[in-house]
């Protein structure tokens, strides 16, 4: 029987994954030291989806782990079939894992006549039979109320901070968000820095069309130092590349990016070879090919913490104690 029996005899963890990301799926049953549950999925001719596990889930706690990478309804719509399946084969508790959660920008209605999306995601999980939800640097923390159980909110901060300290003199860096939205974010990253000064790029947004910004200019002391710009994810990279461009303006010395989600759409790669940025640095909670590699840009894998996240839920433990009590 795949999955992990607990010691009692009485619990049993199952990790089961979608089609997106099969990558991480396989680092996380490795972390995990188990196998993923065997599972048939595949395409009807006109699109519709068919999926299937090999064995039974009867009685045990089932994780279905789908990261919501392009093509993002398809991937979606295969993990509500897949908790639905679970559902109606009697698993005992049924954890969606979503390292990058879709729709999460949309979070807010800015005007008339909008739908709020990232709360219809939520309910089309609670609706397909999910007990609990586990995401890793939700776009707001706040979508954790739109789901109607219990959410992890996981951090990729503790992997990007550690990694960033090695590339940094600690005495000599700002920590800069890209937008008045994250400062908060920005703070804790400077807190484990080292406690150095932050700064925030003054942005507007075009709410008319997608992915349209512009980088204004930067408030805070960057001049001559390395600049450490945090942000959530990047899509199209036109918020970090004007980032950039308004911090070597402004005289920085160097500028290092650090993201957890490389949703990296089509221009990002050439935005952010073009940059200037000395370093890019991400984690592989979405599927990020050999061919969108580039010399510069640093893939931290987040599956160990998703593990140990996935650990802590089956053994009743507590994710927050993976967080130093924070999160
Ligand atoms: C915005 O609030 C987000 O945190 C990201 O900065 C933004 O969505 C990234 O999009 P893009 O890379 O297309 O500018």
């Amino acid at each position: 029987m795949t999955g992990i029996v607990s010691q009692d005899g009485e619990k049993r963890l199952v990790l089961v994954s979608g089609r997106a990301h099969p990558e991480l799926a396989a680092a996380v049953a490795k972390s995990l030291d188990i196998d993923l549950l065997p599972t048939t999925a595949y395409d009807f001719a006109n699109g519709e989806i068919y999926v299937r596990f090999a064995e039974s889930v009867r009685g045990a706690d089932v994780f279905v782990l789908q990261s919501h990478a392009a093509p993002i309804n398809q991937w979606l719509m295969e993990q509500f079939l897949m908790v639905d399946a679970l559902k109606r084969a009697s698993a005992k508790t049924i954890t969606v894992i979503a390292p990058f959660y879709g729709y999460a920008r949309q979070d807010k209605k800015h005007r008339g006549r909008e739908p709020i999306s990232a709360r219809l995601m939520a309910d089309l999980f609670k609706t397909a039979g999910a007990d609990r939800l586990m995401s890793v640097d939700l776009h707001a923390a706040q979508i954790q109320g739109f789901f109607d159980g219990p959410v992890d909110h996981l951090w990729a901060m503790p992997i990007l901070t550690e990694y960033v300290r090695t590339r940094v003199d600690v005495q000599n860096v700002t920590v800069v968000s890209p937008d008045a939205g994250r400062i908060r974010v920005a703070e804790l990253w400077a807190q484990k820095l080292g406690g150095g000064p932050l700064a925030f790029v003054h942005k507007s947004r075009d709410i008319r069309q997608p992915n349209k910004t512009v980088a204004n200019r930067v408030v805070g002391d960057v001049e001559g130092r390395t600049c450490v710009l945090v942000d959530d994810l990047i899509d199209t990279a036109g918020t970090i590349a004007g980032a950039v461009r308004v911090l070597h303006e402004a005289g920085a010395k160097d500028v290092i990016v650090a993201a957890t989600h490389g949703v990296l759409s089509d221009p990002a790669i050439d935005r952010l070879q073009q940059s200037g940025a000395r370093e890019v640095i991400i984690t592989d909670t979405l599927p990020i090919p050999e061919e969108r590699r580039f010399e510069g840009l640093t893939v931290l894998s987040i599956a160990p913490l998703i593990a140990r996240a996935i650990r802590e839920v089956f053994d009743d433990g507590s994710v927050t104690s993976l967080f130093d009590g924070q999160s």
